[in-house]
């Protein structure tokens, strides 16, 4: 998508950003007539005038005094899908009332999204923006560096998301590790390594290849080492890449099982946010490692009540093998802490149903063993978008996972009370000291209908998020 900046609406469809109590003097800069029952409060929206050639669309802030960046990419989103029905390859936004034009270009790239890979090419052809002209009271070089970087981060987003919404027939963990490899080879300094499953057995990944015994796709583990020329401080981002999560001997209902596709979603924001970072040359080192494996039931899959060591020589008992994704990552931490020993560690995960029970999809779950460190994420959270909020881990859940024939087991306690803060306990035995962020976004991945800045399907979420926490990191 191309940006400009203009002083003067032009054609075409123009979506005007105000705040509560300026409606008439915006109505009147537009040569409106004011319409009485539109207010602009947080989240409307309303087609305000058609005049000749020109369709003026009012987005609602609600007051000044609760204006967040949040709060502005949900009304330019609003702007964006009420266009929609225009069909318009171009779109202008007037945001001289709040001039935060990377807030405008993130909402209106992310809004705009649509995954068509697999429709008709005039569909596609009909729906793709190709241009958004900006009215902004900022200085020409500042808007533009803005944009720049906005448009950077929203399209690795929504690069993510065609990852994510990828089918499992098509994404399988073979795709995901070809995906990195392209990533490291159209990026700077990014080398990017793949454990195939030979390589897995040599290193004792067993809880990994666990997970991978009942599938006929092999798994692999892959790291994506992005190594500028200057660093002080090295980053571990480690994603679960469930390419499908159909439970495993211990199925789960047909009902939804579909959106079981999602379960990589981990693994494809590791993708995007070494990606990201790398091309926008940040002084930091970034380890973004991710564990690929389909979860299936057959004849060769793993079964309730075995046993498996992992790579860091913990054994555990397995008494649930829709309990996956702890498996996958105890390997994909362990191998990570001990290799690349780096200053933090976060791993992002659709880990637990009960994470979605407890907090819905706005937020991530968040937990960890450095409250310092945890901070910084949440403020990036907060900063960015990808939203996240704590929950508690201490020690209150480690005998929750205590197994009677191994030292853990992926199960927490009965009825799956706080099951995803027993998932969290049992992670923690594989970072040992290194500062830890565990995410769980088994709520915020995917949308199953249009919410805020985001179409059904896959949000992207975790590229913000990492995006901005690398940038805070090299500032301190
Ligand atoms: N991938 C799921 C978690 C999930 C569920 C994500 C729903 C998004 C929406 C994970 O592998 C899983 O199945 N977890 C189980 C764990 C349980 C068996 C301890 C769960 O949450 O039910
Ligand atoms: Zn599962
Ligand atoms: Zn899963």
């Amino acid at each position: 998508m191309k940006i400009e900046f203009i002083d003067k609406a032009k054609n075409g469809v123009i979506g005007v950003v105000l705040f509560e109590g300026t409606e008439a003097k915006i109505s009147k800069t537009y040569c409106i007539r004011q319409t009485s029952d539109f207010k602009a409060k947080a989240n409307a929206c309303q087609v305000a005038a058609i005049d000749g050639d020109k369709t003026i669309i009012f987005a609602g802030l609600g007051k000044e005094a609760e204006y967040s960046n949040e709060i502005l990419k949900k009304a330019v989103g609003k702007f964006v899908a009420c266009a929609g029905q225009y069909k318009a390859k171009e779109l202008t936004i007037d945001c001289t009332a709040v001039d935060d034009v990377a807030s405008v270009v993130e909402g209106t790239v992310l809004a705009g999204y649509s995954f068509l890979k697999y429709k008709p090419t005039d569909e596609k052809e009909k729906t793709t923006l190709e241009k958004l002209s900006l009215i902004t009271s900022k200085p020409k070089n500042t808007s533009e560096k803005e944009a720049g970087h906005a448009l950077l981060v929203a399209n690795t987003v929504n690069y993510v998301r065609d990852l994510s919404n990828e089918p499992a027939n098509v994404a399988t963990p073979t795709f995901l590790a070809k995906a990195g490899q392209q990533v490291a080879t159209t990026s700077k300094n990014i080398a990017c390594t793949v454990l195939d499953k030979k390589k897995l057995e040599e290193l004792g990944c067993n809880s990994l290849l666990s997970v991978a015994a009942g599938s006929t796709q092999p798994p692999a583990m892959v790291i994506l080492d992005y190594k500028p020329a200057k660093y002080s401080k090295t980053i571990a981002f480690v994603g679960k890449g469930i390419t499908f999560d159909s439970g495993g001997i211990s199925l789960k209902p047909g009902k939804d099982m579909d959106q079981m596709k999602f379960d990589k979603n981990g693994a494809c924001a590791v993708i995007g946010s070494v990606k990201a970072i790398s091309e926008l040359q940040l002084p930091i080192r970034v380890v973004g490692v991710f564990a690929a494996t389909e979860n299936l039931p057959s004849g060769s899959a793993s079964k309730p009540g075995d046993v498996v060591k992992a790579y860091n020589g913990k054994t555990i008992e397995i008494l649930n093998t829709d309990a996956e994704g702890r498996l996958v990552l105890a390997d994909a931490l362990a191998y990570t802490v001990a290799n690349y020993k780096p200053d933090y560690v976060v791993d992002i995960a659709t880990l637990t149903g009960a994470c979605v029970v407890a907090l819905g999809n706005s937020f991530s779950g968040l937990t960890t063993n450095n409250d310092k460190f945890a901070e910084s994420v949440l403020e990036a959270g907060i900063q960015s978008g990808d939203r996240c909020w704590k929950l508690p881990l201490g020690t209150d859940f480690d005998d929750k996972i205590k197994s009677d024939v191994a030292d853990i087991k992926n199960l927490g306690a009965p009825e799956g009370a706080g099951g995803a803060l027993t998932a969290a306990a049992f992670l923690k035995h594989f970072v040992g000291n290194t500062p830890w962020v565990h995410l769980d976004v088994a709520g915020t991945a995917w949308t199953t209908s249009q919410r805020d800045y985001f179409v059904k399907g896959a949000t992207g979420v975790g590229v913000r998020l990492f995006v901005k926490l690398c940038e805070n990191l090299v500032k301190t």
